[in-house]
């Protein structure tokens, strides 16, 4: 198993327009991604072959790319169609194509896939309420400079919250919470009790009611984690993020924050885009911080109980990385209990 092997988000279908090329990189390809004429995404390897121009910075006409260098013309398959300099003495021939990669669209969201035949099929991570009625979903999209690992550890993370969202996420009180953490099948499922409305200003909306909090966290193989809130009816919150490997430094986060709170509902959406915002710049920023001390001296981690849920994630991530299926790990659960 390759990381290679599994579908990334490129864009969000609203911003593929058909008129538009958006230039990406995912696990250091680059990619110019488009639409072709019956508005399928494409996406071809980020390189003219005549003179090594990028095609994301050309145009679009019909379906079609053209390199803004010399206007040569790639169709959807990659292959090129037209060379301005041949006239009518062009003639298409299949050693001029440029690498193409399978591509999808679900949830809102456009998929690649670098991968040209697994050997298996991997779908990509199904949106947890994505478009059903009752429920609101916000999309914010950040680069963190960082890898993915630690992007998706963070995000799961709870003893930073006190100290990197004083307030606005959670304030300190050192209470004692308890986990059951579970390694199973390239997942790592954790569950929290004793979660009492320690959730900062927020909570004062979220929880009203008073209703026992139920919180869980989890990762799926190779690069999604979802927070989960359930705080009674008509209170819920899913936090679902993607991350996209761009480079060793370098990771591009498709956050939905997905929630249903009955009739306030769409006039939460603003609030609820503020906060994931200002959330979200925070972790941006201590990501950084982690990453050139990480340029520096290393990945040596010490860790306490609550890393567990990362010490997963970790084990899951180097099992793809080096080319093995995390499948084979053995199911582990564990209780641990830490104080925030
Ligand atoms: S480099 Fe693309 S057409 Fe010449
Ligand atoms: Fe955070």
């Amino acid at each position: 198993m390759k990381f290679e092997h599994f579908w990334y988000v490129v864009a969000l279908s609203e911003h593929l327009t058909s008129n538009t090329v958006l230039e990406r990189t995912v696990l250091g390809e680059w990619l110019a991604i488009f639409r072709d004429e019956e508005g399928k995404p494409v996406a071809l390897r980020d390189r003219c072959m005549h003179r090594n121009s990028r095609l994301s910075r050309g145009n679009i006409c019909q379906g079609k790319i053209q390199c803004p260098y010399h206007g040569w013309v790639y169709d959807k398959t990659g292959k090129v169609v037209a060379v301005p300099a041949e006239g009518e003495n062009f003639k298409a021939t299949n050693a001029r194509r440029t690498q193409n990669y399978d591509t999808k669209e679900q949830d809102g969201y456009v998929y690649v896939r670098l991968a040209q035949n697994p050997e298996e099929e991997f779908e990509p991570f199904a949106m947890p309420y994505y478009d059903k009625p009752g429920w609101e979903t916000v999309r914010v999209i950040n680069r963190f400079r960082n890898n993915v690992t630690n992007c998706a550890e963070n995000f799961i993370d709870i003893p930073h919250t006190v100290s990197v969202h004083p307030g606005v996420f959670r304030t300190p009180r050192c209470s004692k919470l308890e986990m059951t953490v579970e390694r199973r099948n390239g997942s790592v499922f954790a569950e929290y009790r004793n979660e009492t409305t320690n959730l900062g200003w927020y909570s004062r909306f979220l929880n009203r009611g008073g209703y026992e909090i139920r919180h869980t966290d989890s990762f799926h193989m190779p690069n999604v984690t979802s927070v989960e809130y359930d705080m009674g009816p008509r209170r819920r919150l899913f936090i679902t993020s993607q991350s996209v490997p761009e480079a060793e430094d370098s990771t591009l986060v498709y956050t939905d924050v997905t929630f249903n709170y009955g009739i306030w509902s769409k006039i939460a959406r603003p609030f609820v885009r503020w906060t994931a915002q200002y959330i979200i710049r925070q972790d941006v920023e201590i990501l950084g911080i982690q990453q050139d001390v990480i340029e520096k001296y290393g990945t040596q981690f010490a860790n306490t109980p609550a890393d567990t849920i990362h010490l997963f994630v970790e084990s899951i991530r180097n099992k793809i990385a080096s080319g093995e299926d995390p499948r084979t790990l053995s199911d582990k659960a564990v209780k641990v209990n830490f104080w925030v």
